[in-house]
């Protein structure tokens, strides 16, 4: 375990999954896997893959796509491949998203980066690292949290989406909120250090205008900006554009 991956070690092994019994986590999935619109045979890059939540959603919906994901926590890792094993042309790498990537120019028709760029130290470094392993004419879905983001906000969204549900689904809702409920608890005390290290200017969460002017002097054009995970975060669309490398 590097000093660097350690809160991502421990954010894996004492709960990052329980995320999935929240609403707001699984609309933001939904709402990623939309954008990303992924088709048969497609090469496919996602940068800082966490536990595999994404890979799983899109290699369900999708037959035939080639998944390389990235990231550099073990732990996290090491659930992402349990929860592809079945899948041949998934591949999960260890390494740092600041670094050189393992990939050829050009390589992928699609990339995604979910919740990552705020923890980056070299974040204009790993974006032009994702310019350059998407081919020209192909898309890059970013998520990531603006300043002032609260994640408490996303656990007061859950609540308010449960009760909006009703019969077997509000109570297989409930069932997973308590099931999940002390792992939750150990992810609030995570959120909570990310948030200091944003204070402390460790972590940085870009602006919207920021990020869109830093994307286009990397040759992305960015199409579309959307609020997602409970308005806690922006979801951006851009393409790599053609003219240039
Ligand atoms: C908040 S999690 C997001 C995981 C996943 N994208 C999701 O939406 O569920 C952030 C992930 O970024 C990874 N990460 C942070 N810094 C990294 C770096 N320098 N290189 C590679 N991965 C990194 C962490 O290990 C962690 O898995």
């Amino acid at each position: 375990m590097s000093m660097a991956s350690a809160l991502w070690d421990w954010y894996a092994a004492l709960g990052y999954d329980a995320l999935n019994a929240l609403l707001p986590y699984d609309e933001l999935q939904e709402a990623v896997l939309t954008a990303l619109a992924p088709m048969s045979s497609e090469r496919l890059f996602i940068a800082g893959c966490g536990t595999g939540n994404l890979e799983m959603r899109a290699l369900r919906r999708v037959n035939g796509l080639e998944i390389e994901a990235l990231d550099f926590s073990a732990s996290m890792l090491a659930r992402a491949r349990a929860k592809c094993a079945g899948y041949a042309n998934t591949h999960h790498h260890q390494g740092d998203l600041c670094q050189r990537l393992p990939f050829s120019d050009d390589a992928f028709d699609a990339a995604v980066m979910c919740n990552v760029l705020y923890a980056l130290p070299d974040r204009q470094a790993a974006l032009a690292e994702i310019s350059r392993v998407v081919r020209p004419g192909g898309r890059f879905i970013l998520c990531d949290r603006p300043p002032g983001s609260d994640p408490k906000l996303v656990t007061r969204a859950h609540f308010t989406m449960l009760s909006a549900l009703t019969g077997r689904q509000r109570l297989d809702g409930w069932l997973r909120t308590l099931g999940a409920l002390p792992r939750l608890l150990a992810v609030a005390a995570i959120n909570r250090r990310i948030q200091r290290r944003m204070e402390t200017g460790a972590y940085y969460f870009y602006p919207i205008e920021e990020i869109t002017s830093l994307l286009d002097t990397l040759g992305f054009t960015v199409m579309r900006v959307a609020p997602a995970y409970a308005e806690q975060c922006w979801l951006l669309q851009a393409i790599r554009r053609v003219e240039e490398r």
